[in-house]
C-alpha cells in the first residue's frame, strides 16, 4: 500500500521535484518521559515507517535512488532502554527503501538528492526540529542558483496532494477502518452491558480502552468522552471523573485505532437501562435525524448536503420540544439552532480521526461524494444545564449518535451500525446483561 501511495503522489508532483518528508518529533511528557509515540499521517501513509527521528526523501529523477529513508540506526545501548530499531539494513529489506542511512547522515547526504532539483516539496510545521533545517538547506540551494542558474526555485507544501489522496480511501485502508469499526463497535456494547448507576465515567472508559487494547487496537483515537449526565453537553469532555447516577443519559464518543486507522462511534444510553420521558423525546429525534441525514449519502450529492439536512431536521426538532420559538427559516437564516446544536454534522475518517478536510474544489465550492470516502454523521441536541426559556425536563440531557460511514458506488454502507441505537434495542441489551 504504501509504495503504490508513493507511486501516486510521485504522479503529482511537477518534474524536478523532490520531496522530504520528517515524521513526528518525540512529545515529551515530562523530563525524562516520553507520550506514546504517534507517526506523522503523511509519513506513516508513504512509509509505513513508525519510529520517530526518521526522514524519507523521494526523488523520482535521481538516477539510481528514488526512496531514500534516513533512520536511527541500531545501538545496542539505546536499544536496551527504549526497545528495537528498524536500522539502516531493513529500512531497506522491510520497507523498501532504495537506500538507507543512518538519521545523522542527512545534511552530509541530501545535498546529492537536490542536486538536479527544481521544487523542493516539504510541509513546514510537520516537525519543528527539521522545519529550520530545511528552510536553511532551500535557502542554501537558492542562493547558488543566482550563480550556477540552475537548481532549487521553488517550495512546495505537498499536503494539498496528500490530502486529495488521502480523501478516497484504497482497499488496504477500507480493510484496517473495517476493523477499527468493528473494535470499536466491541467496545460500545461492552460499555452497554458494563454500565450501572453508581459507577464512576472512569471505570466506563477502562471497560471501553481494555476491549480496545485486547482486541489488537493501537489504543484509542482520540480521547474517549464518557460523558454522564449534564457532563453530556460538554461536546469534547474528557476528564470523564463523575459518579454515573441514577436516570441520567451517557454519552459515550469513542473509537479504536487500528494499524493507525480510526473509529468513531458515539452511543448515548440511559444508566439505569431505561430511557425516561423526556430523554426518549430528544432521543427519538436525534435518532430519527440521524437515519435521515445517513440517507442522504450517495455518489454525486454536495459533501454539504447531510450538514444541510441536520439543520432543517434538527431545527424543527428544537421547536418541537419547546427549546426555541417561532420560525424555522429565520432561526436557520440567524444561526439559533446552534444553541443546541453547534457543530457540523461530521468528518472525513482515516489515518486521523478529524481526518483530511479538503471538501472544498478550486472554486471553494463543496465537492460532491465519491466512493471510498468515509465520513462520520453525528447530530446532536445539548440542552446544558442553567439554559433559561427551556422546558426543564430537558436540561441536562445531551444526546449523540454516530456512525461511520463509508460512501460506495450504489449509495453507503454504515460500518458501525451494529452497536444497538435504536431505544428498544438499547434497552434489551442492556436489561440482559
Ligand atoms: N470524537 C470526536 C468526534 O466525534 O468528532
Ligand atoms: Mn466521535
Ligand atoms: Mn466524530
Amino acid at each position: 500500500m504504501h509504495k503504490e501511495n508513493r507511486e501516486k503522489f510521485i504522479e503529482k508532483m511537477r518534474s524536478g521535484g523532490v520531496a522530504i518528508f520528517a515524521n513526528a518529533p518525540v512529545a515529551m511528557r515530562n523530563h525524562d518521559t516520553e507520550h506514546h509515540y504517534h507517526p506523522n499521517p503523511n509519513f506513516y501513509y508513504l512509509t509505513g515507517f513508525e519510529e520517530p527521528d526518521s526522514i524519507c526523501v523521494i526523488a523520482p529523477d535521481h538516477p539510481k535512488h528514488q526512496f531514500i529513508l534516513f533512520v536511527l540506526p541500531k545501538d545496542k545501548n539505546a536499544e536496551i532502554w527504549n526497545g528495537k530499531r528498524v536500522g539502516v539494513k531493513d529500512a531497506c529489506a522491510i520497507y523498501g527503501a532504495d537506500k538507507a542511512y543512518s538519521i545523522d547522515k542527512f545534511d552530509e547526504k541530501i545535498g546529492k538528492f537536490l542536486e538536479e532539483a527544481k521544487s523542493l516539496y516539504y510541509n513546514l510545521g510537520s516537525n519543528p526540529n527539521i522545519d529550520t533545517k530545511i528552510l536553511n538547506l532551500f535557502k542554501k540551494e537558492v542562493n547558488a542558483r543566482v550563480r550556477s542558474g540552475k537548481g532549487l526555485h521553488t517550495l512546495v507544501d505537498p499536503s494539498p496532494f496528500l490530502s486529495e489522496m488521502r480523501l478516497i480511501k484504497n482497499e488496504e485502508e477500507l480493510q484496517r477502518i473495517r476493523k477499527a469499526a468493528d473494535i470499536s463497535v466491541d467496545g460500545h456494547i461492552a460499555a452497554m452491558t458494563a454500565v450501572h448507576p453508581g459507577m464512576y465515567e472512569y471505570e466506563l472508559e477502562a471497560f471501553v480502552d481494555a476491549t480496545f487494547r485486547s482486541s489488537g487496537a493501537n489504543g484509542t483515537a482520540y480521547p474517549s468522552i464518557v460523558a454522564s449526565g449534564g457532563n453530556a453537553t460538554t461536546l469534547h469532555y474528557t476528564s470523564n471523573d463523575c459518579e454515573i447516577k441514577d436516570d441520567t443519559l451517557v454519552l459515550l464518543d469513542a473509537g479504536a485505532e487500528y494499524q493507525r486507522y480510526c473509529g468513531d462511534i458515539t452511543r448515548t444510553f440511559p444508566a439505569n437501562g431505561k430511557f425516561t420521558k423526556a430523554q426518549r423525546e430528544v432521543y427519538e429525534l436525534v435518532l430519527d435525524a440521524h437515519y435521515k441525514i445517513i440517507d442522504t449519502i450517495r455518489p454525486g450529492v454536495s459533501i454539504d448536503e447531510p450538514h444541510q439536512k441536520s439543520i432543517e431536521l434538527l431545527t424543527e426538532g428544537m421547536l418541537s420540544l419547546g427549546l426555541l420559538k417561532g420560525k424555522a427559516e429565520k432561526i436557520i437564516e440567524k444561526y439559533k439552532y446552534r444553541q443546541f446544536y453547534m457543530y457540523r454534522i461530521g468528518h472525513m475518517l482515516g489515518l486521523d480521526v478529524h481526518d483530511v478536510n479538503c471538501v472544498h474544489d478550486a472554486e471553494c465550492e463543496y465537492k460532491t461524494f465519491e466512493p471510498g470516502m468515509v465520513i462520520t454523521i453525528e447530530p446532536g441536541l445539548y440542552i446544558a444545564e442553567g439554559t433559561k426559556k427551556v422546558p426543564k425536563e430537558y436540561l441536562g440531557i445531551g444526546v449523540r449518535i454516530e456512525d461511520d460511514i463509508l460512501v460506495t458506488e450504489s449509495g453507503y454502507e454504515n460500518l458501525t451500525e451494529t452497536v444497538p441505537k435504536e431505544i428498544d434495542a438499547i434497552e434489551d441489551l442492556m436489561n440482559k446483561s
